[in-house]
C-alpha cells in the first residue's frame, strides 16, 4: 500500500523506483543463487521449460514488452521457441497451440485480469503454467502451477520501472538455468553480467542532468514523438514510447527501424523527435541509415548507443554489457527523459490520468 511505502528524499515515486534498479539487480542475483553461487531455479520449473516444445508468453503493458525481450534470451539460450502474446487478444484469438505448450505469464501485480482469463482458459485445457510475478500471493501465482518472484520491492508509481527491469533479468536466468539444464552451452557467465550491468544502471542514474536537459531539448513542445530500433532495440523503443506516453501524454510510438519507410516516415515533420537505439553491433549501420532518413526528411533525432559503437553525432552514450543484456539498461534513459518530460509539462507523474496500477477488468 503507497502509504506504507515512504518516498523519502524522492519528489516521485517514479524516480525513487527507477533509482531502486541496481539494487533491485544485485537482489535477484543473490535470491536466485544456490550455496556456491550458482544460479538456480526450483527444478520443477526447469523440468517444465524443458518438456515444453514450444512456450507461450502472455502478459499486457509493460510486461508484454518484457516478454519480447525474454523470448529473445530464451531462444538464444535454451533454444525452445517462444511466442509472446497480448493477454487481451488471446483469448479469441487463440493460435494452433503446439502439442506440449508451456505457459508463462509476466505481470508484476499478478493481479491483471486480461492474463487471469488466458491462465484460467488454459488451465482448463490441462496445461501448465509458470507466473513471473513482483507479489507472492497474488492470483495469478496462486493459480499458476509454479511461481518465480520479480524480488524488486512494492512498485507503487503506476508507470512500471524496476519491475521490467527485474522481469527481464528473471527471465535471462530463467533462459540460462534452462539452457544449462537442457545441456546447451552458455558462453558468458551471467551473475558477472548482471553485476556488470547493476554498474551500468548506477552510472546512467547517476546522469539525471543528462537526461533531464534531453527531456528538455527534444520534448517540451513537441505532440509526438518515436523510437526507432532494430533487433532486440526495438522492443526497448516500445517500452521507452509507453512510458513517454504513459506519464507525459505526449503521442510516442516505437518502429522498427527499417519499417519506417514502409509508412510511418509519412509521420516525419520538421522537428519530430527520433529517439534512436544504437546497442547492437550487427545492425548500428542500418539504424544509423534510418536515422539519416529521418533527418533528411527534418525529424530532430537523437541517438542512444552504446559505448564501443559510438560516434560523434550520438546524444548519449550508455555503458557496454553484453550484447543480449543492453536493454536492462538501454530503458533507463528512457525511463528518466520520460519522468522529466512529464515533469515538465506539469504532468502528474506518479498517478498519469485513466490509468490503474493494476487492471482486474476485462
Ligand atoms: C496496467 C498498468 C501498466 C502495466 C499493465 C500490466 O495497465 O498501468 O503499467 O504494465 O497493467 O500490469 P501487470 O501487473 O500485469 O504487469
Amino acid at each position: 500500500d503507497a502509504s506504507d511505502i515512504e518516498k523519502g528524499t524522492y519528489p516521485h515515486y517514479m524516480l525513487k523506483e527507477i533509482d531502486e534498479q541496481p539494487l533491485v539487480m544485485r537482489k535477484i542475483v543473490q535470491n536466485y543463487q544456490d550455496g556456491e553461487g550458482e544460479l538456480e531455479i526450483d527444478s520443477d520449473i526447469v523440468k517444465a521449460m524443458k518438456d515444453a516444445d514450444r512456450i507461450y508468453v502472455i502478459a499486457a503493458g509493460t510486461s508484454y514488452h518484457a516478454g519480447l525481450v525474454g523470448k529473445q534470451f530464451i531462444e538464444k539460450l535454451a533454444k525452445i521457441p517462444v511466442e509472446v502474446h497480448i493477454s487481451s487478444e488471446f483469448g479469441y484469438n487463440m493460435p494452433l497451440l503446439s502439442e506440449k505448450p508451456l505457459f508463462i505469464f509476466i505481470s508484476q501485480s499478478g493481479e491483471t485480469a486480461d492474463s487471469r482469463q488466458v491462465l484460467v482458459q488454459v488451465k482448463e485445457m490441462g496445461y501448465k503454467a509458470l507466473t513471473i510475478t513482483n507479489v507472492p500471493g497474488s492470483t495469478l501465482s496462486r493459480e499458476a502451477d509454479y511461481t518465480l518472484l520479480l524480488h524488486a520491492g512494492p512498485e507503487i508509481a503506476v508507470a512500471s520501472t524496476k519491475a521490467y527491469t527485474a522481469q527481464l533479468a528473471v527471465l535471462a536466468i530463467l533462459a540460462e538455468v534452462t539452457a544449462r539444464g537442457i545441456g546447451h552451452e552458455v558462453d558468458f557467465d551471467l551473475v558477472q553480467e548482471l553485476g556488470i550491468v547493476a554498474t551500468a544502471m548506477e552510472a546512467l542514474c547517476d546522469d539525471k542532468e543528462e537526461f533531464e536537459s534531453i527531456a528538455r531539448e527534444y520534448l517540451t513542445v513537441t505532440r509526438n514523438a518515436f523510437f526507432i530500433g532494430r533487433g532486440i532495440d526495438f522492443y526497448v523503443g516500445l517500452e521507452g514510447a509507453l512510458k513517454l506516453k504513459e506519464i507525459s501524454y505526449i503521442q510516442a510510438e516505437g518502429f522498427a527501424g527499417g519499417e519506417l519507410k514502409h509508412g510511418t516516415i509519412a509521420l516525419i515533420e520538421e522537428g519530430t523527435p527520433v529517439i534512436a537505439l544504437a546497442t547492437q553491433d550487427f545492425v548500428n549501420l542500418s539504424i544509423r541509415g534510418n536515422v539519416k532518413e529521418v533527418a533528411a526528411r527534418g525529424a530532430n533525432p537523437c541517438i542512444i548507443s552504446m559505448s564501443g559503437l559510438e560516434t560523434d553525432e550520438d546524444r548519449f552514450v550508455i555503458p557496454e554489457v553484453h550484447s543480449l543484456l543492453t536493454p536492462l539498461i538501454s530503458v533507463i534513459p528512457l525511463q528518466l527523459i520520460s519522468y522529466y518530460a512529464a515533469l515538465h509539462r506539469d504532468c502528474d507523474v506518479d498517478k498519469p490520468r485513466n490509468l490503474a496500477k493494476s487492471v482486474t477488468v476485462e
